[in-house]
């Protein structure tokens, strides 16, 4: 069994872009800046926010966090959008989610500029996506997509079931991994909570995405041998022996499904790091205009 690291592949990623980011300034180019808006005080939110503020300053990138209060009206965020996407110092942002309550998210996200959209979420970019366009493709898609590519896991030809069909992760996954191109060329079959006997299709599959959110779902019975196991899943489970008080769990039963699979993402370690590193990569597209 092979682990597919995804610290170590998000370190070499983001040397990568540090490299490129240190030729620019020495032709006295300005360097990418990414902006990040947060509203509220949502710990796990604050945790992800930070650590892309941290990431930008790791490989020379200009970062500004904007952190809103909870209270924040529709109005004021979309006037704070309007800014960011009319500011030229800011090559992209994002806006972290989710967001309170009493915000259309929908309405946040398409206020935002396609070209600054280095989340990947504006319906342009998520129309792009689907014809095969360059774009911005959202971070956790990009950052598996990577994970394959840099491991040179086989995907032509092979059955890979999705589960999950989250906007975010589960459909672009479905569409990239269906597209003629690296890590593509695959048959995929897209599950959900409708799925009827998810079983025997995941017993199929010769790449499983979990990606629904219910720590350690997929267990051992559930994949075939040699399989290739991508968990996608980052679940805060409460944990007096640790302490934060919580430990974080994936989707899959590491324990037993790891016996089985021939690759195989940890969690922590494994999807999650590879995130920040594609958001980087798309800061740096944004910057560069494709
Ligand atoms: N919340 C959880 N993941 C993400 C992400 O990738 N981008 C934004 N903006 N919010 C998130």
């Amino acid at each position: 069994m092979i682990l597919l690291d995804g610290r170590q592949t998000s370190a070499k990623i983001k040397q990568e872009i540090a490299e490129v980011v240190s030729k620019m300034k020495q032709q006295n180019n300005r360097p990418p800046h990414l902006a990040a808006v947060l509203v509220g005080s949502d710990g796990a939110s604050m945790t992800y926010v930070g650590a892309k503020v941290k990431a930008c300053e790791l490989v020379g990138f200009k970062s500004t966090l904007i952190k809103l209060p909870q209270s924040t009206t529709e109005e004021i965020l979309l006037e704070q959008i309007e800014a960011l996407n009319s500011n030229a110092e800011i090559d992209g942002f994002i806006v972290q989610l989710p967001l309170p309550k009493h915000i259309d998210e929908n309405k946040i996200l398409m206020a935002i500029d396609p070209n600054k959209d280095v989340d990947g979420f504006h319906p342009v970019n998520v129309g792009r996506l689907t014809l095969d366009l360059p774009t911005f493709i959202s971070a956790t898609p990009f950052g598996i997509m990577e994970l394959l590519e840099r491991y040179a896991i086989p995907t032509s030809g092979k059955h890979v079931v999705v589960i999950g069909r989250s906007h975010i992760v589960g459909r672009p996954m479905s569409i990239l991994m269906s597209q003629k191109r690296k890590a593509g060329n695959a048959t995929v079959t897209i599950a959900h909570s409708r799925t009827k006997d998810l079983k025997s299709l995941t017993q199929q599959a010769d790449i499983v995405i979990a990606a629904l959110g219910i720590p350690e779902f997929l267990t051992s019975d559930m994949v075939k041998d040699n399989a290739v196991i991508i968990d996608v899943g980052i679940t805060r489970v409460p944990d007096d022996a640790k302490k934060k008080g919580y430990r974080i769990v994936g989707d899959v039963d590491f324990k037993s499904v790891s016996k089985k699979a021939s690759h195989i993402t940890p969690v922590p370690g494994g999807v999650g790091p590879m995130t920040i590193a594609m958001l980087l990569k798309n800061t740096l597209m944004a910057r560069e205009k494709f």
